[in-house]
């Protein structure tokens, strides 16, 4: 795993970016698996990817995206939807092409054979290349809860209260939010070709050290990112607090940095 720690939110987001550019740069067809919640709102909207595409002519317009989530009966146009929040935040903004980008269906007659399309769909553009992350404080990534099959495909999951209250915003009742959603499973995640979870603030520093320093367990669904071999887990000071082995992970971000920008470029720390 590359721990990254930043000092703050805005370097955080600017990481981020930098990342998602360089592989539009290096692949411009390449496929992206995105989030949605607070977290990514720095580098989606407020701040470095729309930024990128209007300032620096970053284009998507060949890039192919999956999201990682959806509530069970939202219309897309509901505003807590998470089709309508990826609109809102990021392909209204950009180049995107429509037909490239792929959201779940929650209002689906048949919703586990909407997941089964959406796994074929991933299957059928080759897989994603990089899957954006967040991390809930409970240690969820997309809606897999707390106890999850590490192996799980797409599917339907029941959210937990907590995830629920998190997740209303503050002027919703969260009584009025869905219970139950579709998304990615664990398993459908760790086939990305590499990962970066993105996490802020204290709240998820339990959840940020359970998933780097604990056990491999279903009560921690992003644990499941220790069997990847291609995983970056990129976070502020806050979220990285309860982190045991902290300093080690600034020293070989620090040998990275100094490799990378020597000749020799490191050996894949993994
Ligand atoms: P947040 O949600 O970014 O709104 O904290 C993250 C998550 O629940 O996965």
């Amino acid at each position: 795993m590359r721990i990254i720690i930043e000092r703050d939110a805005g370097a955080v987001a600017l990481r981020a970016a930098a990342r998602v550019a360089d592989l539009i740069h290096r692949s411009p067809a390449c496929v992206l698996g995105l989030p949605t919640g607070r977290t990514p709102l720095a580098l989606y909207r407020e701040l470095e990817l729309v930024r990128k595409h209007r300032e620096e002519g970053l284009s998507f317009s060949r890039v192919v995206a999956f999201n990682l989530d959806e509530y069970v009966g939202l219309h897309p146009h509901h505003p807590q939807s998470y089709t309508a929040y990826i609109r809102r935040n990021l392909f209204d903004h950009v180049d995107i092409d429509a037909a490239n980008t792929h959201v779940l269906n929650g209002r689906a007659e048949d919703l586990q054979l909407a997941c089964d399309a959406y796994e074929e769909a991933i299957r059928d553009a080759g897989g994603i290349d990089l899957q954006i992350l967040g991390i809930g404080s409970n240690g969820h990534i997309g809606f897999n809860e707390p106890g999850s099959s590490l192996g799980s495909r797409t599917r339907v999951k029941t959210l937990t209260r907590e995830t629920i209250e998190a997740n209303a915003p503050s002027t919703e009742d969260p009584r009025e939010l869905p219970r139950v959603a579709l998304t990615m499973g664990v398993g459908t995640i760790l086939e990305a070709k590499s990962c970066l979870l993105l996490a802020l603030g204290e709240g998820k520093a339990p959840a940020i050290r359970d998933t780097v320093e604990g056990p491999l367990a279903a009560q921690v669904p992003a644990s499941a990112l220790q069997l990847h071999r291609d995983v970056t887990i990129l976070v502020d000071e806050a979220a990285a607090s309860r982190l045991q082995r902290h300093e080690y992970y600034r020293e070989m971000e620090a040998a990275r940095q100094r490799l990378e920008a020597g000749a020799g470029v490191p050996a894949e720390e993994g």
